[in-house]
C-alpha cells in the first residue's frame, strides 16, 4: 500500500517535471532548429528524474510552493542532462547509448553535443533566476548559488576532471569518495538543499541534518551506479554495461568488490536515514527515495 502510494507520488512528480521541461525548452521549429531538436531529444522522455524527485521530497517537507519546486526541479535536471551529454562524448567516456537511445554526439554530432550542454546549463540558470512570487529574492539567490557551486569546479565539473585524470590509476578509498562526492554527490545534495530552501525556513540544526542525509545519499547513488555498471545489462540500464572496466575507471566495485560495494551502499542509506530521525513523518518521502536509490535495478 505504502509502496503504491510512493509509486504514484513518483509518477506524478515525473509527469509534472516532464511538463515543466517541455514548456521551458525551445521550440524545435525555431532556428537554430538542430540545436533546439537536440536539446529536446536529450532532455525529454527519459531518465529516472531522481534529482527532481529529491527537490520535491525536500520541498514538501517545508511546504514549498509546488510551482517553484517544478522550476527548481527542471533547472537541476537540465544541469544533470548537460552533464550526461558531455560525459558521453568521445573526449570523456565515449558512450554510444544513453536512456535507451543513441547519445547526442552519435545522433547529431560532437559540436552539437557540446552546444546542447552549454545551452542547457544556461537555460537552467535562466529558469531558476526568473521571479518566484512569494519567495524573498535573497532566498531565491541562495538557490542559484547552490546550483552554481554544485555544478562547477568544486562539484560536478571538478569531479569529472578527477574522474578523467584517474583513468588507469588506483585511487585510495578517501580519494574515490572525494571524486564521487563531487561528480555525482554535489548535484544530489543541491537538489535536497534547494527543495528545502524554497519553503518555510528550517533551523540551522535541521538544515545540517538534511545536508548530512543528502551527502550520504549522493555518495550512495554513485556507489550503486558503479555496482549496476557491473551487475546489470545494457538493455535494463539503457546505457552500455561494463564501461567502467572497459575504460579502466577506478570505482567502488574495482576497489572493494561487488558484494562489499553493495553492502557499503546500504550502510550509507542507513546513515542517511538516521539523520532524518528528528523530522518524523514529514521526512517519509525522503526515506522512500533513499531506499529507491539503493535498491534500484537501473
Ligand atoms: C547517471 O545518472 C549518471 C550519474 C550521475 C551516475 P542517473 O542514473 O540519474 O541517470 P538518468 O537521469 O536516470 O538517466
Ligand atoms: C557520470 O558518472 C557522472 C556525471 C555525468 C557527472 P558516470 O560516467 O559513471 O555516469 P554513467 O555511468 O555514464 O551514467
Ligand atoms: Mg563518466
Ligand atoms: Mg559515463
Ligand atoms: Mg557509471
Amino acid at each position: 500500500m505504502a509502496r503504491d502510494a510512493f509509486a504514484s507520488w513518483m509518477a506524478g512528480i515525473q509527469h509534472t517535471v516532464e511538463a515543466a521541461l517541455d514548456t521551458a525548452l525551445p521550440d524545435p521549429s525555431h532556428a537554430p532548429q538542430k540545436l533546439h531538436h537536440a536539446m529536446r531529444y536529450v532532455t525529454l522522455g527519459g531518465g529516472k528524474r531522481v534529482r527532481p524527485l529529491l527537490v520535491f521530497a525536500a520541498g514538501e517537507l517545508v511546504s514549498a510552493n509546488p510551482e517553484h519546486l517544478a522550476r527548481i526541479a527542471a533547472a537541476v535536471e537540465m544541469v544533470h542532462v548537460y552533464s550526461l551529454v558531455h560525459d558521453d562524448m568521445p573526449c570523456m567516456d565515449d558512450d554510444v547509448l544513453r536512456r535507451g537511445k543513441p547519445t547526442c554526439h552519435v545522433e547529431y554530432d560532437e559540436a552539437t553535443a557540446l552546444l546542447v550542454g552549454d545551452a542547457l546549463q544556461t537555460l537552467a540558470f535562466d529558469l531558476l533566476s526568473r521571479p518566484m512570487v512569494g519567495l524573498a529574492p535573497a532566498r531565491q539567490l541562495a538557490l542559484v548559488s547552490l546550483l552554481a557551486s554544485a555544478a562547477g569546479h568544486a562539484g560536478m565539473a571538478g569531479g569529472q576532471a578527477i574522474d578523467l585524470a584517474s583513468v588507469g590509476t588506483a585511487l585510495s578509498l578517501p580519494e574515490l569518495e572525494f571524486m564521487h562526492l563531487l561528480k555525482t554527490g554535489a548535484l544530489i545534495r543541491a537538489s535536497v538543499l534547494m527543495g528545502a530552501g524554497a519553503g518555510e525556513p528550517l533551523l540551522n540544526t535541521e538544515t545540517e541534518k538534511l545536508d548530512h542525509f543528502a551527502k550520504r545519499i549522493g555518495l550512495a547513488f554513485q556507489v550503486v551506479d558503479d555496482v549496476l555498471d557491473v551487475a546489470a545489462d545494457t538493455a535494463t540500464l539503457g546505457k552500455t554495461a561494463g564501461k567502467d572496466a572497459a575504460n579502466d575507471k577506478p570505482t567502488y566495485v574495482s576497489l572493494m568488490g561487488l558484494a562489499e560495494a553493495r553492502r557499503f551502499a546500504r550502510e550509507l542509506r542507513d546513515d542517511a536515514f538516521a539523520a532524518l530521525d528528528g523530522f518524523g513523518a514529514r521526512a517519509d518521502r525522503l526515506k522512500e527515495l533513499a531506499d529507491y536509490i539503493v535498491a534500484r535495478s537501473f
